[in-house]
């Protein structure tokens, strides 16, 4: 597909405000996607999308400025070490929470996470690999894997492969997982902390709670306890 021209941008105008759709010009003119497609998710604190890069798919996640959660946001994100001198302005905090997803993403990669691959980020704007084949790969909560225990390892692998990297998590569950093809693709990574961080043990704690939670539900004989052994 061709770049969008000025006309065709307008069409977002009633989505988005003009800063961001100056970012999403600006990382287009950059050569990161041509354009966007279509919506995947409209979420509590960001709209993602499919753009069109050539003949390839791209996701795009926009964190939305109005956000009102950004108190929330920044009572999570100041305890983390990287970000601990973040005044308390709206846009700084979800600008923060963009780059964090980013930082995040490169992190847990290179410590061998099956996750999106993170391309850009601007803003309030971040650009990663889509998952999925001509759909998006769908959240593990709507499609449950068929072969319980082979995903469970897989989950406790990535989980594992996590923390080593020195990350946790902090929003894991059947919602932030995708099953991609019966492998599960570990995404939504804003709220990780460094594992040094105050609060990273309580972050850590609630994601092992979700996954034993999930993974009791489909039958198998899992406790916290030995999930946290196997993640040592
Ligand atoms: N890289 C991706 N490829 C395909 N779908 C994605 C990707 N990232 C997110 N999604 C879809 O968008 C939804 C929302 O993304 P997520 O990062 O979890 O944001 P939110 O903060 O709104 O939960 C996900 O549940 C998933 O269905
Ligand atoms: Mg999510």
């Amino acid at each position: 597909m061709a770049k969008k021209t000025k006309e065709e941008w307008k069409v977002f105008e009633n989505v988005f405000d003009q800063f961001t759709i100056r970012t999403l010009q600006s990382l287009s003119g950059k050569g990161h996607f041509d354009g966007l497609k279509s919506p995947i998710s409209l979420g509590k604190e960001a709209n993602v999308f499919t753009a069109e890069k050539g003949d390839d798919l791209v996701c795009v996640k926009i964190y939305r400025l109005e956000s009102t959660n950004f108190n929330a946001m920044y009572k999570y994100i100041r305890n983390d070490l990287r970000f601990e001198g973040l005044s308390h302005q709206r846009r700084k905090i979800i600008f923060a929470w963009c780059q964090r997803e980013y930082r995040n993403m490169m992190l847990v990669r290179e410590a061998g996470v099956n996750c999106p691959k993170p391309i850009a980020f601007a803003n309030n704007v971040l650009l990663m690999e889509f998952i999925g084949d001509e759909m998006p790969a769908p959240m593990l909560k709507d499609a449950p894997p068929r072969d319980v225990k082979k995903f469970y390892d897989a989950v406790i692998d990535n989980m594992k492969k996590t923390k080593k990297a020195g990350l946790a998590h902090g929003d894991l569950s059947e919602y932030n997982i995708l099953n991609h093809n019966e492998e599960p693709v570990f995404i939504d990574f804003s709220h990780g902390t460094l594992l040094k961080s105050p609060n990273a043990d309580e972050l850590l704690e609630r994601d092992v709670k979700n996954i034993c939670r999930y993974f009791k539900k489909l039958g198998l004989d899992v406790t916290e306890e030995k999930i946290k052994k196997s993640l040592v």
